[in-house]
């Protein structure tokens, strides 16, 4: 078999983790379990461009179950869990190109090493795996039924070619699933932000004012688990529909002008450029955390604050200390990169449950109906979503209640009146 991974001897130990990482995904063992008595995906190459974790690897032993040749390489050169690429080599059988740390020039070559297998299904995250099969093979995207994207950096680059009319092949967009965003955005990141503040500064979260910027799918998630553990919750928004929702919430909404008075912890979650900014710098409290959640580093206006600073030093690990002209502290953490991502282990392997669940389910619809899709973005079938959603509730024991044919006829018809 030809894979290229670190070291094989660390396999014991990825396998380990892998194991521990399946116990919190449910979803996808039970889509496992029907894969491996149906092989939907029988015959089928799939190659996927993903980071390669714990998470990843119990997607691609689910994607193997269900009879697919699966071959896997990484989608950043830094996520790369050695021990877990040698598990799946040494236990599994699947061909991984991936080390952590590997150059450009290895990282493309791992990439082409997965597209010169001649994929029928493609799976990407961030989308190089799909533009370089456009632009250097396009033979083989030719011969493609189908992708599926996991990020929204990727849909956006996606949709772009198929705007252009050069996609050659129809693409669901998993990271529009509903049961995606509700998880990966605002339970995966509402713990695992507070979990990144905890480990950086291990201070008390009950009684403090805490800031959040932003109430989308991200602030939600921050501003609910940060209430859950005490603190008074200050939402900042620039859409009045979202401060709205925020303040019927209970939660305290203002301008961040007036917030930045106030907050002892400040977390930035809008997908915005500078939303914490000089002028509020200038009006912090002493000893102020500040910290970033969103996608980008540019949400705290880093430049200024370092301007401001007449001494810098990095205080704790994962917090840097600026001291400002008239002696306040203000604290930033992870140099204002994703806090959960940096200073915690960004989200539990549950929250990838259900995306990764929607990637199997769709990599399924693509061999059922990739022929008769058109070569564009598809958002994912409400069917898949809803089936994610069953699994998820299955697992946790849950049952609901289903529509009786007397509902069916009422909520499909229109004479039925007071
Ligand atoms: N940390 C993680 O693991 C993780 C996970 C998912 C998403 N993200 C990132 O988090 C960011 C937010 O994602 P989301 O799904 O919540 O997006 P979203 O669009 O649902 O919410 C963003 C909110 O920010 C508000 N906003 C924009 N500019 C603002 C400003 N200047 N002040 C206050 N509010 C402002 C918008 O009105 C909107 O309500 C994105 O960058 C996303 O990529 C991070």
């Amino acid at each position: 078999m030809e894979f290229d991974v670190k070291d094989l001897s660390l396999a014991e130990e990825g396998l380990k983790r892998i194991e521990w990482a399946e116990m919190d995904m449910p979803v996808l063992k039970q889509i496992r379990q029907r894969f491996s008595r149906e092989k939907p995906l029988e015959g089928k190459k799939i190659s996927a461009c993903l980071h390669v974790t714990t998470e990843t690897a119990n997607l691609v032993r689910t994607l193997k179950e269900g009879g697919a040749e699966v071959y896997l390489t990484a989608s950043n050169p830094l996520s790369t869990q050695d021990d877990v690429a040698a598990a799946l080599v040494k236990y599994f059988d699947i061909p991984v190109f991936a080390i952590r740390g590997e150059d450009r020039e290895t990282y493309y070559k791992h990439l082409k090493a997965v597209i010169e297998k001649e994929p029928d299904i493609v799976i990407d995250d961030g989308a190089d795996l799909i533009s370089t099969l456009h632009k250097e093979y396009p033979a083989l995207a030719e011969k493609v039924i189908g992708g599926m994207e996991e990020t929204t950096t990727g849909v956006i680059r996606l949709r772009a070619m198929a705007q252009q009319g050069v996609l050659k092949f129809p693409v669901i967009a998993v990271n529009d699933a509903y049961t995606k965003h509700m998880f990966d955005n605002r339970y995966g990141t509402g713990q695992s932000t507070i979990d990144g503040i905890l480990r950086a500064t291990n201070r008390l979260i009950a009684g403090s004012y805490f800031v959040v910027a932003g109430y989308g799918w991200c602030g939600k998630g921050v501003a609910q688990r940060a209430r859950g553990m005490g603190a008074i919750v200050i939402v900042t928004e620039v859409d009045p529909i979202k401060a709205l929702e925020a303040r019927m919430d209970g939660f305290l909404v203002m301008p961040m002008s007036e917030a930045a008075k106030l907050g002892d912890f400040f977390v930035t979650v809008t997908g915005n450029i500078h939303v914490i900014r000089k002028e509020h710098f200038e009006v912090m409290k002493d000893g102020a955390i500040v910290a970033n959640s969103g996608h980008f580093n540019v949400e705290i206006d880093i430049p200024s604050l370092e301007e401001m600073a007449v001494e810098k030093r990095e205080i704790r690990k994962n917090v840097t200390e600026y001291k400002l002209k008239d002696g306040r502290r203000i604290y930033l953490l992870a140099e204002g990169r994703l806090v959960n991502l940096a200073a915690a282990e960004g989200h539990p392997a549950s929250v990838m449950d259900m995306s990764f669940s929607n990637q199997a389910l769709s990599a399924e619809y693509i061999v059922k109906n990739g022929n008769r899709l058109e070569k564009k973005v598809y958002r994912v079938p409400r069917e898949i979503d809803e089936e994610v959603a069953r699994l998820k509730l299955n697992a946790l024991n849950i049952k609901i209640d289903k529509l009786t044919e007397e509902q069916k006829r009422y909520l499909s018809s229109w004479e039925m009146g007071t």
